[in-house]
């Protein structure tokens, strides 16, 4: 596992932008795997800025997303759906139909998951891997106890997670209480994976990731094991690090 410490945000999300560019730019049809909340924002933004100054183009490029929420549309402003579009896709030129959540909607939900983990089946595997951080050390939905050999399914959102997601929602009470997730096996198949962590509130995570154990108590712990990971993180999320 490969740990680069950068000064901000900023330079983060800088970073994170040029690699995924890199990725794409060297890969005859990439798939990439993207990841919501707040961190990946700015490489979001930077990628934008890129394929409108014509350094990176969107056309043969394919997304899976992590997750999505159940119950929620994918016009339900709080989906991850919605944030997908409004962050990142409807500012680029890449192909609606190359882009790839699961449905929170579904009416069979296990069948959504088992047609999910096809799709990435069929189209290859996914070539990098984009992953924010939960505080409780999650990586998309799979909260501590999930185990290593999971593959995308139905998840319950612990008491910490529904709270630090509580922001995006008017009300706590609103924060759905169940997940489609990418499982922990399924993200590890990918070829490359970058975990992003920024600020201070991330520090005991990334310091567990980093240096505590492999357990399925720490789902992100499991990344010490991929042989292409890269831990981008700012000062403040690596403050604890030996
Ligand atoms: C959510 C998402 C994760 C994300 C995490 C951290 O729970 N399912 O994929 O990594 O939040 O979010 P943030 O980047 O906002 O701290």
């Amino acid at each position: 596992m490969k740990i680069i410490k950068v000064k901000d945000y900023q330079e983060m999300s800088r970073l994170a932008s040029e690699q995924v560019i890199d990725k794409i730019n060297n890969t005859e049809k990439p798939v990439l795997g993207l990841a919501t909340g707040s961190t990946p924002e700015g490489l979001y933004q930077n990628l934008i800025d890129a394929n409108k100054n014509n350094l990176v183009s969107f056309k043969n490029v394919t997304t899976f997303n992590l997750d999505e929420y159940i119950g929620l549309a994918s016009d339900d402003p709080n989906s991850y759906n919605y944030f997908m579009n409004e962050k990142l896709f409807k500012h680029i030129d890449i192909e609606p139909s190359n882009t790839h959540l699961p449905n929170g909607k579904a009416t069979d939900i296990e069948q959504e998951c088992q047609d999910y983990e096809d799709l990435i089946k069929k189209t290859g595997k996914v070539n990098l891997q984009i992953l924010g951080l939960g505080v409780n050390g999650h990586i998309a939905f799979n909260e501590p106890g999930t185990s290593f050999s999971s593959r995308t399914q139905k998840t319950e959102l612990v008491e910490e997670t529904i709270e630090a997601n509580a922001r995006f929602f008017d009300r706590k009470e609103d924060v759905p209480t169940h997940a489609i997730t990418m499982g922990i096996e399924s993200i590890m198949e990918s070829e490359e994976i970058i975990l992003l962590a920024s600020g201070k509130n991330k520090a005991k995570a990334i310091k567990q990731l980093v240096e505590g154990e492999v357990t399925e108590d720490f789902p992100a712990s499991i990344l010490q094991k991929h042989p292409h990971a890269t831990i981008i993180v700012d000062q403040d999320a690596a403050s604890l690090l030996e």
